[in-house]
């Protein structure tokens, strides 16, 4: 695969979850606007990706075009303006002969698609897993990123093939980040019965993320899907929801409506303290070091012995906890890092509430909403800015 890419987990926003199958241009450039009025392009986010049914037909040479109703101005005019604010292009397509929503999909055209693509400005490329039948997995995904390699543009892999076929035991060397589990909706803990496949609220998708992260890191990495933030859940589980997207070192892929999103959402998707614990240079994927009465623990290393912790509260009542940092030893046994409190005195900052609450020299003791999170940064040298 391309190297150098995705170095920590990539950040944008992607039409999906909010819009399905109703995209158009004005919506992409829109989106594109918003992401930078919005502060979320400062705050770090690159990519406006353009999910499924964007395509119209092949042509008579095999050659895949837009929806010419949806995207009169053509692809390559909309990848020009996203690239003039500064931002990036992604697209969509599909492993097998039609994508999910029913349009061509890349079966067989693999090396013309990706060269339409780059010839477009493509700059990421998310690639679907329906209608796949007599098709392997692995075999699959190669053929697609060394048409991509071949076409001779830098474009982000992203693996979308809902983790049926472990694809973090292969994708590392084929794609930079790839699918962990079907698809999330805007829900904190249920579960979707479409009859043939479900889909997974935001506890239901953190509890399959276990066992997974000594798969990822730098240019390659678990991804628990797209974010739901802003798309109808409570303020405080968008809070916990964005926290965990975090801790996880997940893609932090926007799935809301930028162009209306309230002030609260807009705060989440921006909070650089958040956005900082995601996208640290170390790319370690954080941890469940302990759970109780649904109050989860997690910590997650940080560049410079820094650390972030996340206490969970899955419960519909707040919570409180009491965390003694003497009687714990916090380790990362897979990346190798200690949490020394014994030794050091780390300095505590509360990334939501943006404050310093005190060191570990006395147990942390704290009341966690329902539905929320406590989220900290220890730092053993100076306090995070
Ligand atoms: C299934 C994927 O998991 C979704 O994220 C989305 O890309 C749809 N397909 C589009 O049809």
């Amino acid at each position: 695969k391309q190297q150098g890419l995705a170095l920590t987990p990539p950040m944008g926003w992607n039409s999906w979850n909010k819009f399905a199958c109703d995209v158009d241009e004005k919506l992409i450039r829109e989106t594109a606007d918003a992401m930078v009025v919005s502060g979320m392009k400062e705050a770090g986010y690159e990519y406006i990706v353009i999910d499924d049914c964007w395509h119209g037909e092949r042509d008579s040479l095999g050659f895949i075009h837009p929806d010419p109703k949806r995207f009169p101005s053509g692809i390559k005019a909309l990848a020009d303006y996203i690239h003039s604010k500064g931002l990036k292009f992604g697209i969509y397509s599909d492993a097998g002969s039609e994508t999910c929503g029913g349009r061509p999909g890349s079966r067989g055209r693999e090396y013309q698609d990706a060269q339409t693509y780059a010839s477009w400005g493509v700059d990421y490329l998310k690639y679907d897993w329906c209608k796949t039948e007599g098709l392997k997995a692995e075999g699959a995904y190669m053929t697609m990123r060394d048409a991509l390699t071949a076409a001779g543009r830098p474009i982000v892999f992203s693996i979308c093939e809902w983790g049926d076929n472990q694809p973090w035991e292969w994708a590392q060397d084929v794609g930079h980040l790839w699918r962990t589990t079907g698809d999330i909706y805007n829900c904190w803990d249920c579960v979707y019965d479409h009859g043939t496949w479900k889909s997974w609220g935001v506890m239901q998708i953190i509890d399959k993320q276990d066992g997974l992260r000594k798969y990822a890191g730098p240019g390659h990495w678990n991804d628990p899907d797209m974010m739901e933030v802003g798309n109808g859940m409570r303020t405080n589980e968008d809070r916990a929801h964005f926290a965990m997207w975090s801790m996880l070192a997940a893609p932090l892929i926007a799935g809301n409506d930028l162009r209306t999103m309230s002030k609260e959402t807009r705060e989440i998707l921006t909070n650089k303290e958040v956005i900082a614990i995601n996208q640290d240079p170390l790319g370690i994927q954080g941890f469940k070091y302990s759970a109780q009465d649904s109050m989860d623990v997690w910590f997650k290393p940080l560049a410079n012995g820094d650390w972030a912790m996340c206490v969970l509260n899955r419960k519909g009542t707040p919570q409180k906890v009491t965390f003694d940092w003497s009687k714990h030893a916090v380790s990362d046994t897979i990346f190798n890092h200690q949490l020394k409190t014994t030794q050091t005195k780390y300095k505590l900052r509360d990334v939501w509430a943006k404050k310093e609450i005190g060191t570990t020299a006395k147990a942390l003791k704290a009341e966690v909403p329902a539905h929320d999170v406590l989220m900290l940064r220890l730092s053993s040298s100076k306090p995070a800015n």
